[in-house]
């Protein structure tokens, strides 16, 4: 545990009729961090979130708040609040009220209250919507509503599970941006859940990407994007051509039938390997040029490049290119030696804690 830890999960268990959903799961946060849990529908995300808001029990296993103990201790009494995706707002109430209403349950005085208030209608940017009533708000602006109000009476952690998901995508990046910039105008702990790879990456301090009731892979967006623990993060986190490998020595991989060097060592002899390529890192050559011979099979427009299959010999290499090339045209790809990417190949049973990066 970290000096500045604020939360700790140690050896997480959680079971639901039976099934484990959460599999001896250990995870630190530290203060002040912007922390994602990634990961597709079902692993176990908002159950994450559960365990620290104290909405669920551990069946084993410990959670830590500021070095402390808090298995059992009730949600209201845990330095935690949640935004759901359902911000669940009081329709009879109007925006001010909304904000107001924990700062009434918590008997604090109207006069001490109305600062409070304000500072966060200040926060999100809703300053001048006191008086509306939720119902004449557009979705981004009830997100707001719900963020402030969670906010108010300045929690440690704020835990937030998917909270833009209601929203259409132009909204949801206004949105991501606003919230990084809350949590840092604001120094609060944000646990943050989504299986949107993308918003992970780029609001996070650090991503923790998650499948079936295990952590695969903790730390930075760089890290986690350059360095995936397996193809299964490599493939969530980005697209990638994943095809299969056998490592000869450091240095040395064969796939798809070329023997190519490689910027990877520490593997044994001939090891069978996951070979991940990034679509954007092929160059791109005259056929007779190339590591690789292919045609163009198809090319689609993704707004700001082009997304190519390229058949090489009868490997399908998906390929992202600013330039457009017509179905049929002969292509050479090549890739340089640290755009490979060698993996261990993972046995499901396998999936262990991988520390990634700083720590
Ligand atoms: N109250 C519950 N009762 C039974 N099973 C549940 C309950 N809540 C969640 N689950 C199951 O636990 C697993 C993890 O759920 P959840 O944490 O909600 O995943 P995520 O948020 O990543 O989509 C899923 O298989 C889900 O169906
Ligand atoms: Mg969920």
């Amino acid at each position: 545990m970290q000096k500045n830890t604020l939360i700790s999960l140690r050896n997480v268990t959680v079971e639901y009729d039976g099934d484990q959903v959460l599999k001896n799961l250990s995870l630190d946060i530290n203060d002040k961090e912007f922390v994602t849990l990634l990961g597709p529908s079902g692993c176990g995300k908002t159950t994450t979130l559960k365990i620290i808001g104290g909405f669920v029990n551990p069946k084993e296993g410990d959670v830590f708040f500021d070095g402390k103990r808090i298995n059992g201790i009730p949600p209201y009494q845990r330095h935690v609040n949640t935004v759901f995706q359902r911000y669940a707002l009081f329709p009879h109430l109007n925006v001010y009220e909304n904000i107001e209403f924990g700062l009434k349950i918590s008997k604090i005085p109207e006069d001490k209250r109305r600062p409070l208030v304000k500072e966060m209608l200040a926060l999100v940017n809703l300053k001048g919507f006191e008086l509306r009533k939720i119902d004449q708000l557009s979705g981004g602006q009830q997100q707001r509503v719900a963020i402030a109000r969670a906010l108010v009476n300045h929690p440690r952690v704020l835990l937030l599970d998917e909270p833009l998901g209601a929203l259409d995508l132009k909204l949801r990046k206004e949105m991501q941006i606003e919230l990084k910039r809350i949590q840092q105008e604001t120094n609060i702990t944000f646990l943050y859940v989504t299986h949107d790879q993308e918003e992970a990456l780029t609001m996070s301090d650090r991503v923790v990407v998650m499948k079936d009731g295990n952590i695969l892979q903790i730390g930075t967006p760089t890290d986690i994007y350059n360095e995936p623990v397996n193809a299964f993060v490599a493939d969530f986190i980005g697209e990638s051509n994943i095809v299969d490998g056998v490592m000869h020595a450091d240095y040395d991989v064969t796939f798809a039938g070329k023997r190519l060097p490689c910027a990877d060592v520490g593997f044994a002899k001939d090891e069978a390997v996951d070979v991940v390529i990034r679509p954007e890192d092929w160059k791109v050559s005259e056929p007779d040029q190339g590591q690789f011979a292919g045609v163009v099979e198809s090319i689609v427009f993704k707004g700001v490049h082009f997304e190519n299959i390229v058949d090489a010999g009868g490997v399908k290499w998906m390929l992202h290119t600013t330039q457009q090339y017509d179905p049929g045209t002969e292509i050479g790809l090549s890739i340089l030696p640290f755009d490979i990417h060698i993996m261990h190949k993972m046995s499901e049973e396998e999936y262990d804690v991988q520390e990634g990066g700083e720590e």
